[in-house]
């Protein structure tokens, strides 16, 4: 399916807010959560490797403020390969984002914590999906790309299922966080 015309209509799925701004979609949203809380998801895409259109940096603080307009309860996911970028942007938010996810890398760090003035903070939420693979793909399709540097179909993994990702403890008044544990779930 065709992605682009869902991230158009989806109010819940939200692309990097970084992208073209010819790009379908929308990098921030807001979603009712509970007992009339709402909760702000941002998603930015770090620069190495990764080719934005324009750094996650120019435009970070301008979105966060727009999210705190309509919730102390912000989200921020950063999906980068540098593990840097990652902690730099978490760092830069902290005290006024909840909570920074990294992603993108699919291995879930061991660094879960509040950060000094309160935004939760792990440099990778990990992976959730086959983790009998190389990230995500059939161990032996991707080795052979690896080698051959052909081109190789790649296919989704079926084994060893998990969802992996982090809990977060928050003020719903203040947004900001008082505890973060990682998740990992084996499915099967
Ligand atoms: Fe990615």
């Amino acid at each position: 399916m065709e992605i682009g015309p869902y991230l158009e209509s989806s109010e819940r799925v939200v692309r990097p807010a970084n992208a073209s701004a010819l790009s379908p979609g929308r990098g921030m949203t807001v979603v009712p959560v509970e007992n009339g809380t709402r909760l702000a998801v941002i998603n930015v895409l770090g620069s190495l490797f990764l080719h934005p259109a324009s750094s996650m940096f120019e435009m970070i603080d301008e979105l966060v403020e727009t999210a705190l307009r309509e919730t102390p309860l912000v989200v921020v996911d950063v999906h980068a390969e540098a593990t840097s970028e990652k902690v730099a942007l978490a760092r830069w938010l902290d005290g006024k984002a909840t909570a920074v996810f990294g992603t993108h890398t699919h291995v879930q760090t061991s660094d879960a914590r509040v950060l000094p003035l309160g935004t939760a903070f792990i440099t990778d939420a990990g992976m959730s999906g086959p983790h009998d693979s190389v990230i995500g793909v059939e161990v032996e399709l991707a080795i052979r790309r690896m080698r051959t540097g052909l081109p190789v179909r790649f296919e989704t993994a079926r084994g060893d299922v998990r969802i992996e990702g982090a809990l977060v403890d928050c003020d719903a008044e203040t947004g900001r966080a008082t505890a973060i544990e990682p998740v990992r779930v084996l499915i099967s």
